[in-house]
């Protein structure tokens, strides 16, 4: 499921693609694409077509440089302008997660399809009682959740591994004066902290790729007595929450010791 409409977007927003993305789009972990001939397919076309985004992703992401120039080499030839720009929305459409995250005020304002649904801040609050705390968010994007908790937490430290979106969130505490949040680069898998470093750790749709080694990684930087915040995200923003929908553990967090609030918010206290 696509969460954009490839039309009302620009295919040169690829020229911000993230190396480790560029792996993904090209058949890496966590992504069948490399199976995907229809995929394939419209990927060769685009990218025959705009050659600066195919002489970037190469240059980007070196170890895919020779399967990027074999899928182009396959799908060279004439193609018209409407089977271009066929091929160029089905692409973007396909990497809906990498085009919202080269455009952070679309991706603010919409951000509701994927976590927390219907998002009001007070649903993080119900989770954690953050007042004088120390917070890490993990995969921040927009930093919906760092700025909120930073209203009541001591410091908060908004992590992401996509550069145009830490810097969408150091010009808001720019234009904001905030004082309280650092942005910093970091994956889930490998976060640039000391053990037992925050009393708060949290992820909104971040983690799921491989929960327990994530999920390891998360503990880890916890203090003992501290808490796991995350919001796995769930179904359509239509779907109720509360109560109505059954906690289904499809992703296996009850199973692992979290408790659940609704079927997008859990959490697990930190005991070492
Ligand atoms: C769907 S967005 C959610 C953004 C934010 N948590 C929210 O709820 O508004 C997922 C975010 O995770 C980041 N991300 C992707 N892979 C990641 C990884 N391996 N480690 C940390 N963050 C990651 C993306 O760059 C993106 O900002």
């Amino acid at each position: 499921m696509s969460w954009i409409k490839g039309e009302e977007f620009d295919f040169n927003d690829f020229l911000f693609t993230e190396r480790f993305h560029i792996r993904q789009m090209f058949g890496d972990i966590g992504n069948n694409h490399a199976e995907d001939k229809e995929y394939l397919g419209n990927m060769g076309i685009a990218l025959n077509h705009n050659p600066i985004v195919k002489w970037y992703f190469m240059k980007k992401c070196p170890e895919r440089a020779e399967f990027i120039a074999k899928i182009s080499a396959e799908f060279a030839g004439e193609a018209t302008s409407e089977e271009i720009k066929k091929a160029e929305i089905f692409i973007m459409e396909s990497c809906c997660d990498v085009i919202s995250y080269a455009n952070p005020e679309w991706l603010e304002s919409n951000n509701g399809w994927w976590t927390m649904n219907e998002w009001d801040k007070a649903r993080l609050f119900e989770l954690a009682d953050f007042s004088g705390k120390i917070v890490l968010d993990v995969g921040s994007g927009a930093g919906r959740l760092a700025f909120t908790a930073a209203e009541k937490a001591a410091w908060v430290y908004a992590s992401e591994p996509v550069d145009r979106l830490r810097e969408y969130m150091r010009d808001k505490i720019k234009r904001e004066n905030i004082k309280n949040v650092r942005v910093v680069d970091g994956y889930v898998k490998a976060l640039p902290y000391p053990d037992d470093t925050f009393d708060i750790v949290m992820s909104a749709h971040v983690v799921g790729d491989e929960y327990d080694l994530e999920v390891a990684e998360l503990t880890r930087v916890c203090k003992s007595g501290g808490w796991l915040l995350d919001s796995p995200g769930h179904g359509e923003p239509s779907e109720p929450l509360e109560g109505e929908h059954e906690i289904d553990d499809n992703n296996g967090l009850v199973k692992r010791g979290w408790e659940p609030l609704s079927c997008d918010r859990y959490r697990k206290q930190v005991i070492k």
